[in-house]
């Protein structure tokens, strides 16, 4: 899947490009019910939220579940993403982020490639997230917010921030955010399961908690120009990846090719 002309000047003008039913409705429930299985598992690569129970983010999953290993190549995802990045690319961070219904808690302000740099000396912000919704985001659910036009302004100053949630995040100060706000205001992409949304590494992104009965399931892939890979091994390898062999898109059935083996 290529973007278009209109789509990459998008990405580059506001910092995001948002597209609808890119994965189809079986597709997404495979991914869903695997992501499921995952968090009530035991693994060390799922993070939970404060309560430690509900889980909040389950890492590496290419690494341990075969729809999650086949969505990692997937060409709807690296495509794109080698066209915005000029080249190929590698697998920097691969996570699904549960938000669940009534537990799933914030994402404070933040830029990942902030984290990126501060943490695993990753050179430039030649890198970028790719998500994928795997249920309907709505107003209820915790939807991401985006600041548009944020991505230009380079790596702002940036807090560690150890208390706020389960998880140390590099976050950006409300003063910061009240300008940034002022100048570039706020959108929310929101869409049914099977949305895809491109982002800059330097746009400025969070998320509020979660209090509606629905869960917010969206798996992100982090990837990075090959030639831009990470200098520094700090956090442990299922969060922060050293193999940077570029990704070889598979075929664009690779999924349904599972489901098809599975329904069989
Ligand atoms: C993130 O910024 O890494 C996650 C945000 C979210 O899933 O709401
Ligand atoms: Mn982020």
């Amino acid at each position: 899947m290529e973007l278009s002309t209109a789509q990459i000047a998008h990405f580059h003008d506001r910092g995001y490009v948002f597209l609808e039913n890119v994965f189809s409705p079986p597709e997404t429930s495979l991914l869903c019910d695997e992501a499921h299985r995952i968090f009530a598992t035991s693994r060390e690569e799922v993070v939970r939220e404060k309560d430690e129970k509900t889980a909040r983010t389950a890492f590496a999953a290419h690494h341990y579940n075969e729809a999650y290993r086949r969505l990692g190549c997937h060409p709807r995802l690296i495509t794109p993403v080698m066209q915005l990045l000029d080249g190929p690319v590698y697998m920097h961070q691969y996570k699904i982020n549960a938000k669940a219904a009534f537990n799933g808690d914030v994402w404070q302000w933040h830029q990942d490639y902030g984290t990126w740099a501060r943490d695993d000396l990753m050179p430039e912000p030649r890198a970028m997230n790719i998500a994928l919704f795997l249920d309907d985001v709505t107003e209820f659910n915790g939807a991401l917010m985006f600041i548009p036009r944020s991505h230009r302004q380079g790596t702002l100053e940036a807090g560690h921030d150890l208390q706020t949630t389960s998880y140390p995040l590099w976050t950006i100060s409300n003063n910061e955010i009240t300008r940034l706000v002022q100048e570039g205001g706020l959108v929310s992409p929101k869409g049914k399961a099977g949305s895809i949304v491109l982002f800059h590494g330097n746009l400025v992104h969070g998320s509020p908690s979660n209090m509606s009965p629905f869960d917010r399931t969206i798996v992100y892939l982090s990837l990075c120009h090959v030639d831009n890979h990470i200098r520094r091994f700090k956090r442990p390898e299922w969060i922060a990846h050293r193999d940077f062999t570029p990704i070889a898109p598979l075929a664009d059935d690779c999924l349904n090719e599972l489901i098809n083996v599975r329904a069989a």
